[in-house]
């Protein structure tokens, strides 16, 4: 029989040596690596020491039982990729569906024949692998946003602060985790599309001219052209081409007004001013943080920034430095701020 051309790392957990040692052997046999583990405990042990790239997992067990070790893996940013696939001798639609809410990627219903469970172990795997590219592809764009920052020491730092801020505000205001997730990353990458503006404009030291502003606008939209061929990334896409929208429509690319601009865009917008306030820059002196403030209050009043957000920002600042910040999601939303 013809071997897989790579093989792939498998952990089998079940607590029956039988079907722990059957699997062990059909699955060595088409030529995948196998690691065994007779509990839940021991299982989250060897995954923390080499991560496999697919789990078979027994659901009764003593100890952790199957579920809680899925739940565990599947809540872990390091491990939540890795597909797990339920052994189980239940058939019970109940088992089923808890395996679901727990993350479970597929299940196999014992006995199964050895021709099901190869034909799934190969499908999870093609498309972890997938899965594992995306997600490099992802990070050579991190990279990439990183390179971008450090050719001008003025900005260096900004883009982590921006993307802290940006999830500190919307932990605040009870946004969603996926907006969270979308403003830790979105706060990173938000200005990557400055790859394609000049040099020469994007460190100028005195007023930008009328061409030199068009030319640093489009910014937003190389960016967004830049990402959206990563499909695991396309969510960030609206605070990319967005985030120099205007509250009251005046900003760019789209003129896009009020609650109409994704309110992910609106956050990163008011933390980005803010952090550029707050820093050096070749055309003037950093600003102190009353001085940043005023600006802000100044964009609310004059319509052009978020009113709700900008004093939900402005607390949550002030509040920090005064050593108040309340634990991160334990404060309601301002009225109005989420839209
Ligand atoms: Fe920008």
């Amino acid at each position: 029989m013809d071997r897989p051309e790579s093989a792939g790392r498998i952990l089998v957990v079940d607590d029956n040596p039988q079907a722990r040692e059957l699997l062990r052997a059909g699955l060595m046999a088409e030529g995948y690596t196998v690691t065994v583990a007779e509990r839940g405990e021991e299982a989250l042990a060897s995954v923390a020491e080499e991560v496999p790239e697919l789990i078979l997992l027994d659901i009764n067990m003593p100890g952790l039982n199957g579920y809680e070790v899925c739940s565990r893996l599947k809540g872990t940013e390091a491990t939540r990729l890795i597909p797990i696939i339920f052994l189980t001798s239940l058939s019970d639609l109940e088992d089923k569906l808890r395996g679901i809410e727990v993350g479970a990627d597929d299940f196999l219903t014992k006995p199964f024949r050895k021709v099901e469970l190869l034909a799934r172990v190969k499908s999870l795997l093609r498309v972890k692998r997938l899965n594992d590219r995306l997600d490099n592809a992802e990070n050579v764009l991190f990279a990439l946003a990183n390179a971008i920052e450090a050719k001008d020491s003025y900005t260096e730092g900004h883009i982590f602060r921006v993307a802290t801020l940006a999830l500190k505000l919307g932990r605040r205001l009870g946004l969603s985790a996926d907006h969270q997730e979308s403003l830790w990353k979105g706060g990173i990458l938000h200005d990557i599309g400055k790859i394609g503006v000049p040099d020469a404009i994007l460190n100028k030291g005195g007023r930008l001219t009328p061409e030199e502003v068009t030319q640093m606008q489009v910014h937003v939209t190389v960016g967004e052209r830049i990402c959206q061929p990563l499909r695991s990334i396309r969510y960030l896409l609206p605070i990319i081409r967005h985030h120099h929208e205007k509250f009251n429509g005046t900003g760019y690319p789209d003129g896009l007004q009020g609650e109409a601009i994704p309110i992910t865009a609106r956050i990163v917008g008011i933390v980005d001013m803010y952090d550029a306030l707050v820093t050096d820059r070749p055309y003037r002196p950093r600003l102190s943080r009353e001085g940043a403030f005023a600006i802000l209050r100044g964009g609310a009043a004059d319509g052009t920034l978020d009113p709700g957000l900008v004093a939900s920002f402005v607390t949550m600042v002030q509040e920090e430095e005064e050593g108040l910040a309340p634990v991160p999601g334990a404060v309601a939303p301002a009225a109005g701020a989420v839209s």
